[in-house]
């Protein structure tokens, strides 16, 4: 199945002096005014280097965070563009809105290879109701529309999606590219044995997920606060965990799913305890004996080294939620100890975007460098994994 199967690519288009609006996605994570990961941007790089060496003059545009009416606090793309310009080593122009007298001046004095960043999209709230309005608005500052933000492909927005069907000539960037090539094997049941780790808090955030993996792998190993709704409903106590106590029968029949399907439903077999999230120390226990007035907060080391023998030889593995609460360093050795099993793998490692791939920068050393690939998309990776249709590149099709 080839996702992209008629769709140009970036290097198909001729943009020698034409503007090119390129949807990316720099969506990154802030603290205090400072970009924690700039990955996304990073990833973005092959395209618009492609595109300024052919000579186009490039103008960016994305969303930043979810942008309440007429709040912009915290949620400016100045530190982006400044980022993007640091690593790209040329000067990012960022006018403070992203269209109007302002963002025309600023595009229209653009010469070839320069770039404009326009400011969050989302400040308009056109950009969410993907209103065909402002998407005329954007149209009319570019000549040719490329889609980079893979992150943002699920949504049915104005720049992702009423946008690019204003262009005759539309593309796929690189990094949507190498996304669909690597998450789309996942699509497949091609290499065995396929194996799955899921993990986060909620069984209900990966009911389509775990269906759709059902159909395709040989394994699903599941860690995170999601296993104890699955270890409750197969009679065990788990004390104060958190249990999607609605969500038990759904459990039982996601087992009775695997079981007919004979896919190998791996659970954790003990546990890291604490009295409550904020708890600094943890204790180990076996998941059968979590004790009173405690919760499970990660999974155990035996868990983790039944884990990762089962992704040793596996020829894929997908992996998406953390098996913890990572964040906090004592319970943080499932999460970390996972992806450090996953660098051992054979196969090709794929960690879906979002927490998971923040738990895989943090595990430390070269452990990041060591996956086949880590997507910059939380739910788009989800949402293409599901087999649902993708709005971004759906309008990119001819
Ligand atoms: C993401 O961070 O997953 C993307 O940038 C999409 O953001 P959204 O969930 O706010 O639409």
């Amino acid at each position: 199945m080839n996702i992209l199967e008629g769709i140009r690519t970036v290097d198909q288009l001729e943009v020698e002096n034409k503007r090119v609006f390129v949807r990316v996605d720099f969506n990154v994570p802030m603290e205090d005014g400072k970009i924690t990961d700039d990955t996304r941007i990073r990833e973005a790089l092959p395209t618009i280097e492609a595109l300024r060496a052919k000579g186009a003059k490039i103008v960016l545009g994305s969303h930043m965070g979810r942008p309440k009416p007429g709040k912009r606090e915290g949620l400016s793309l100045v530190p982006a563009g400044e980022r993007l310009a640091e690593l790209a080593g040329v000067e990012v122009h960022v006018p403070d809105d992203c269209i109007g007298k302002t963002a025309q001046k600023v595009i229209f004095d653009l010469r070839p290879g320069q770039i404009c960043l326009l400011e969050n999209l989302r400040f308009h709230e056109e950009e969410e109701k993907n209103d065909e309005g402002f998407a005329r608005e954007l149209a009319a500052l570019a000549d040719a529309y490329v889609c980079d933000a893979f992150g943002a492909l699920h949504r049915a927005h104005a720049s992702v999606h009423a946008l690019p069907r204003l262009f005759r000539d539309r593309a796929a960037g690189h990094l949507v590219m190498k996304e669909i090539r690597s998450l789309g094997r996942l699509l497949e049941s091609r290499e065995h044995p396929y194996v799955a780790v899921l993990g986060g808090a909620k069984v209900s955030d990966k009911i389509t997920v775990i269906e759709a993996l059902l159909e395709r792998c040989d394994a699903i190993l599941i860690g995170g606060a999601m296993a104890n709704t699955f270890l409750a409903a197969k009679g065990l106590n788990m004390q104060k965990s958190l249990v999607e106590g609605e969500k038990l029968p759904l459990a039982r029949t996601l087992m009775e799913k695997a079981a007919a399907r004979k896919v190998e439903l791996l659970l954790p077999t003990d546990f890291v305890v604490g009295e409550s999230i904020k708890a600094a120390e943890g204790k180990v226990v076996a998941a059968n004996a979590v004790p009173e007035g405690t919760m499970a907060l990660d999974i155990g080391p035996e868990s983790v080294a039944a884990f990762g023998a089962k992704c040793k030889d596996a020829a894929l593995v997908f992996w998406n939620g953390p098996m913890g609460l990572f964040e906090q360093p004592a319970f943080s050795n499932g999460t970390f100890g996972l992806a450090k099993a996953l660098t051992e793998s054979t196969g090709f490692t794929v960690v879906g975007g979002g927490d998971s791939a923040a738990a895989v920068q943090a595990a430390g050393g070269d452990i990041a460098s060591k996956f086949g690939h880590i997507s910059t998309g939380g739910g788009a990776s989800l949402e293409l994994i599901e087999g649902k249709k993708l709005p971004g590149i759906e309008a990119l099709r001819p």
